[in-house]
């Protein structure tokens, strides 16, 4: 059953469009401001950065997206080796399906096998949490593979629209917090495409959480996802609900805003990063890392390892050229290099208090 359903959101996502449709990152509202002096030389510019006591050769993770089947053991397989390849990170898809058929755990931990120094991140559902499961579970899937931190993802849009969903997440703070203290490696909250808010943020901080992946709003819509399985299934009802929650959640650029100015703790900014352009506007709003998920199951499916290798190399490049443009030799260069906030993004911090807060933050840096 569960198995299905994992096999059926893979395919439906490189089958179909199931992005947002009028609600968008916001990125575009960014803008890098050009130097056309640099003092640097392309070839000057260092991506490394430290995340969670691990150093990556550039502030990329490919994001959490499948396990337990032996479709999803190749997809693993492949965005592994490349992971480890290019010193970058991977987070892999809720392994829930491993706990309860321990025999699929191969489909897992394959990914440390063929990554053996790269940063890795296990998966669990919040919901999970709320359901029964707790520390022996967690200590479980972190040893499956030997995981450098864990990702408890949080997705209360999809459980609440999905035909066979789960949404129950009653006092599901009080049950991480439990787990933070023991596990032994840092947890990650994660959303899936609907972001975090300020005010949520401040609570995953309070539960003892080490980072937060926002997943906003802008990229792939788990609504959509569910929309187009209800559909297919004819479950007419799911599919009505589905459809109006397709463009819900806090834009991506927004949702980074938010969290970053409530708290400290290491930022991933992911949920419809599409570019290197992208990734150097969140890194210069503050996240630590950007992550990326639907362009990355494409081009598994479609090209294998040349695929996604070549993808995060073009990646990469563009990431150094916007940082080039903005003389930025580092990341935390970047963050201090002057940037314009325009349009929708604008109105949206001014109307959370923080607009003025990101500026001021931004000078402090320098
Ligand atoms: C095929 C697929 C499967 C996914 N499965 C999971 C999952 O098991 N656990 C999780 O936390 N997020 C999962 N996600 C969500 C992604 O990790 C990511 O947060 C979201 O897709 C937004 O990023 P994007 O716009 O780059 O796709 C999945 C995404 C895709 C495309």
């Amino acid at each position: 059953m569960i198995e299905r359903r994992k096999i059926d959101h893979i395919e439906i996502c490189y089958s179909y469009d199931v992005e947002f449709k009028n609600v968008k990152t916001l990125f575009e509202d960014v803008t890098l401001v050009h130097d056309p002096s640099p003092q640097i030389n392309l070839d000057d510019i260092d991506l490394t950065v430290n995340f969670l006591g691990h150093k990556l050769s550039a502030p990329i993770i490919i994001s959490a997206m499948t396990g337990g089947s032996n479709k999803s053991h190749k997809i693993n397989s492949i965005i592994a080796s490349v992971v480890e390849k290019l010193g970058i990170g991977m987070g892999v898809g809720s392994q829930r399906i491993a706990i309860e058929k321990p025999d699929l755990s191969y489909t897992f931990s394959v990914v440390r096998e063929l990554a053996p120094s790269a940063f890795i991140i296990g998966n669990l559902g919040s919901a999970q949490l709320c359901l029964g499961y707790g520390l022996d579970e967690a200590r479980k899937v972190v040893d499956m593979i030997n995981a450098n931190a864990l990702a408890i993802h949080f997705n209360p849009l999809q459980e609440a629209v999905q035909h066979e969903g789960e949404p129950f997440y009653s006092n599901v703070l009080e049950k991480v917090k439990s787990l933070s203290l023991f596990l032994g490696v840092p947890l990650i909250a994660k959303e899936t495409g609907s972001g975090f808010s300020m005010e949520a943020a401040l609570k995953i901080c309070n539960a003892g959480f080490s980072a937060i992946d926002v997943a906003g709003a802008g990229g792939t819509s788990w609504a959509a996802v569910e929309y187009y399985r209800s559909t297919n299934m004819g479950d007419e009802n799911s599919a009505h609900l589905a459809y109006a929650f397709w463009d819900w959640g806090i834009p991506t650029a927004a949702s980074l805003c938010e969290v970053k100015s409530v708290t400290n703790i290491p930022i991933i900014a992911s949920g419809g990063i599409r570019s290197g352009i992208d990734a150097a506007k969140a890194l210069a709003l503050g996240a630590n890392c950007v992550g990326l998920a639907l362009p990355i199951i494409k081009l598994v499916v479609e090209r294998g390892f040349d695929g996604v290798y070549n993808f995060i190399k073009t990646f990469i490049n563009e990431l150094k050229i916007a940082m080039f443009l903005v003389n930025a030799r580092s990341v935390e260069d970047l963050r201090k290099s002057p940037i314009v906030i325009t349009g929708k993004l604008r109105e949206w911090l001014h109307s959370r208090g923080i607009l003025s807060e990101i500026y001021v933050r931004r000078r402090g840096n320098l």
